[in-house]
């Protein structure tokens, strides 16, 4: 069926024991069993819960893909995906990543044993260069966080499959709503389901949705083994959460584009990153593979007292980390989120002192313009 109708229905049949239209929070530990081996398909919930089961079917339809995991934050998927690889294994991934999974790869993955190389995912030959034998995975995130560089999809699979390497993509950013990587070739999508796909800001989350089926086994083994759940009442939530996605979705596009076209033409404004605008370098590109471009973007105020006044003056917007919630939320990536990212590295991918990063929310727009407006003013 359409998007909107799977995100409110698959995995989501009326309660079998109540009828309840909602499914309910299971808040049990374990399921008593009939007899020996005889149970009705759960026995402990770390292994699974029915409450999270409709989750994982749940995320899975929606991006399309044939087999879905949640876990205990979007840093426990990254990390799931990862003991997919053993000792010796190299991954190339995107060199501008979250910062949180930069820190994941660099500080706790390189001493078991993995290694990393960093490439423009936007350029594939530079990908293509940094390939090994014995690379096993390339990862990326698309657009990137902050500065909302693409890269093709189609292409990097291509690429992955011509290597035998797996394709996984981190798709917090766009939700399946906007761009769906499975269907452009990925092997797995990973999400924060913090972000948009719980889309209130009252839940941390996680989850990997993948097609293949001994990829997804050994996965489920991993999930099972490594034990980094996601919780019955966090699931609900994301299930609840999941169920206006389009509708969200759609007015974050419908504000993101009106704060990047109202800023961009503002005169303390010196340049924007936002892929619905056709000033943007890979616009064409932004259309060809997603269906919208969402409520992130980010703007150069020029020099960190510039940027420290815009942040320090909002008032409707909330100076915070995070994304994709119903409220409007401005960051200063370089001291925020990317902190981690060392200074030299954040010059060279545009993530200077100056960079404001919004999370437009689905507000009344013109508020969140007026806004920005009087903190621009401040400047
Ligand atoms: C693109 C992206 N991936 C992964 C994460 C990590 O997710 P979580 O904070 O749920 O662990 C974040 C968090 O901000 C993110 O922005």
């Amino acid at each position: 069926m359409g998007f909107s109708t799977d995100a409110i229905h698959v995995g989501q049949e009326p309660d079998p024991a109540t009828g309840a239209i909602v499914v309910p929070i299971y808040q049990t530990s374990t399921f008593v069993q009939e007899e020996l081996g005889k149970h009705k398909g759960y026995e402990y919930a770390r292994t699974s819960n029915p409450t999270r089961a409709a989750l994982e079917c749940n995320l899975a339809a929606l991006e399309r893909g044939r087999f879905g995991f949640a876990f205990a934050s979007g840093m426990a998927a990254i990390n799931a995906v990862m003991s997919l690889f053993k000792v010796g294994d190299h991954i190339v991934a995107g060199h501008n990543l979250y910062g949180g999974t930069f820190r994941l790869f660099e500080r706790v993955l390189r001493d078991s044993g993995l290694s990393f190389t960093y490439a423009n995912t936007c350029q594939l030959e530079e990908v293509e260069k940094a390939f090994r034998p014995n690379t096993r995975m390339l990862y990326l995130e698309t657009p990137t966080n902050p500065v909302m560089e693409i890269t093709d999809l189609a292409a990097a699979a291509r690429l992955a499959r011509e290597y035998q390497v797996v394709l996984g993509v981190d798709n917090t950013f766009m939700s399946p709503y906007f761009q769906r990587p499975l269907e452009l070739g990925a092997d797995i999508v990973i999400h924060s389901t913090t972000k948009y796909l719980n889309g209130h800001s009252d839940g941390v989350g996680g989850a990997v949705i993948l097609n293949d089926a001994e990829l997804a086994a050994r996965l489920k083994f991993i999930q099972n083994a490594a034990g980094a759940i996601l919780g019955p009442f966090d699931s609900w939530l994301v299930l609840r959460g999941v169920k206006t996605l389009a509708v969200r979705m759609e007015r974050h596009n419908v504000n993101g584009l009106a704060v990047a076209r109202h800023l961009e033409a503002h005169p303390r404004v010196e340049k924007v990153y936002y892929p619905g605008l056709p000033s943007h370098p890979q616009h064409e590109l932004a259309k060809k593979q997603m269906t919208g471009s969402g409520g992130m973007l980010a703007f150069e105020t020029g020099s960190l007292e510039n940027a420290r006044t815009v942040l320090k003056s909002v008032r409707l917007c909330s100076l915070a980390e995070s994304l994709g919630g119903v409220e409007t939320l401005i960051s200063h990536p370089a001291t925020m989120t990317h902190a981690i990212v060392p200074p030299e590295e954040r010059q060279r991918l545009g993530i200077t002192d100056g960079l404001v990063r919004i999370s437009v929310g689905i507000e009344d727009v013109e508020d969140i313009i007026t806004d920005l407006d009087q903190a621009l003013a401040k400047i």
